[in-house]
């Protein structure tokens, strides 16, 4: 059978990201420092294991029957009380729905909002599943690069007015997935009026928002969002369980309402036990000592990091020290190619991902890569740090 496929999906490669956890799966002598998952140790299986026994105890059918759409009704209410008094996010024109995990906005709100050839602006390098779920659509996307403040706003600008019909901005504004960087409270002020001007819906993703562990919050797009025009994309992976699948879109109501039928014949409704579950969790447990918790743990865990690198890695390798998140975005002198490290880190027992698999263009070569602090135990830190600065050492070698 010749197989006819759509171009929608001829257009969209599969992640690299998930290619080198097939590979580091399969070597478990190769360290990796590749992956985006929390830490184990962030996780609270107990009281998960005691909420869930509850609920099978006390409504067992509750969590065993079809649901709606928009989510379980008092997890909604429990998300938008929370969002409103914690970070001053929702107006009245507002509202939330449940959603299958952050992923689930991002393949929605580019459904509903573009048509194949409409322009979706992104930061360079961004979330790799952000790019892919707006190209499915068929959607051009375009990369801006950023400095330290975050998106450039000239080159935003630009883009704004030379593509053809930018609907949408893409943004990760808090401890960006892969760079670690937060854009600044001036940066955020300009773009959001820029988009007001323009009439282009901003997508603010936050998975990464709760886990600053220094310096001070800096407000969400969504909370400064008189306009309505800014879809706000969060989740409880990274402050919960990401296996649970609960995240959450807040936005106008009018936008909202056409996100929830797409929703619907996307997957009728979010694991309805799991929203349960975490409606529970956020009414009785201490979430704030969780998260306070949790901070804890990848501070510890980012600065091992940093002390490793800063000890053993050669001074022409230059990377950020994150206020949060789970990553580090280290940067090889000008001229060299992540790409060509990581084969050789790879043969040395340690994987990274390569800056390359972030951009728009993923075949031009890009000198940054991403390590992740979140998951390797802390003697595996120090021996793949200690082999990546090994094949750092022979890729500069003679360069
Ligand atoms: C920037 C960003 N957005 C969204 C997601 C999706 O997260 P989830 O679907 O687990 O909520 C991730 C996951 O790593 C991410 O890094």
């Amino acid at each position: 059978m010749q197989y006819k496929f759509s171009d929608r999906i001829r257009n969209v490669k599969p992640s690299a990201i998930r290619e080198i956890l097939k590979y580091t799966n399969a070597h478990p002598d190769v360290i990796a420092l590749s992956t985006g998952s929390p830490s184990n140790e962030a996780i609270p299986v107990e009281e998960i294991r005691a909420i869930s026994d509850r609920i099978y105890r006390e409504m067992p059918l509750a969590g065993l029957q079809y649901s709606m759409t928009e989510g379980y009704p008092s997890l909604r209410e429990t998300t938008k009380k929370r969002l409103k008094e914690e970070f001053g996010i929702g107006r009245d024109f507002d509202d939330l729905i449940i959603t299958t995990g952050g992923q689930q906005g991002l393949a929605l709100t580019p459904n509903v909002l573009c048509n194949p050839g409409d322009t979706v602006i992104v930061e360079a390098p961004t979330f790799v599943s952000g790019i892919n779920a707006m190209r499915i659509q068929g959607a051009n996307v375009v990369g801006i690069d950023m400095d330290e403040e975050g998106m450039i706003f000239d080159k935003l600008r630009e883009a704004i007015e030379t593509e053809p019909n930018v609907k949408l901005l893409y943004l990760i504004p808090t401890f960006q997935n892969p760079s670690g960087k937060t854009m600044s409270l001036a940066r955020r002020k300009a773009i959001y009026d820029l988009c007001v001007e323009k009439g282009v819906v901003i997508l603010e993703d936050n998975p990464y928002g709760e886990l600053r562990f220094r310096g001070e919050d800096i407000p969400t797009f969504k909370s400064m969002d008189d306009a309505g025009i800014v879809i706000y994309n969060g989740s409880y992976s990274k402050v919960l369980s990401a296996g649970m699948r609960i995240g959450f879109l807040m936005a106008h109501k009018e936008l909202l309402q056409r996100l929830t039928v797409a929703k619907q014949f996307s997957d009728c409704h979010t694991n309805i036990f799991f929203q349960i579950l975490t409606d529970e969790w956020l009414k009785n447990a201490d979430v704030a000592g969780h998260i306070e918790k949790i901070r804890k743990i990848y501070r510890e865990r980012c600065d091992f990091m940093l002390e490793l690198l800063d000890r053993c890695m050669d001074k022409r390798v230059t990377f950020t020290r994150p206020d949060g998140g789970l990553f580090l975005w280290c940067t090889l002198p000008e001229g060299c190619d992540s790409q060509e490290l990581s084969e050789l880190a790879l043969k040395k027992g340690v994987a990274f991902v390569p800056g390359r698999d972030f951009m728009v263009d993923s075949d031009a070569p890009c000198r940054d890569f991403r390590l992740n602090f979140s998951t390797p135990s802390y003697d595996n830190m120090e021996k793949g740090i200690q082999r990546l600065a090994e094949a750092v050492d022979d890729y500069l070698t003679g360069r």
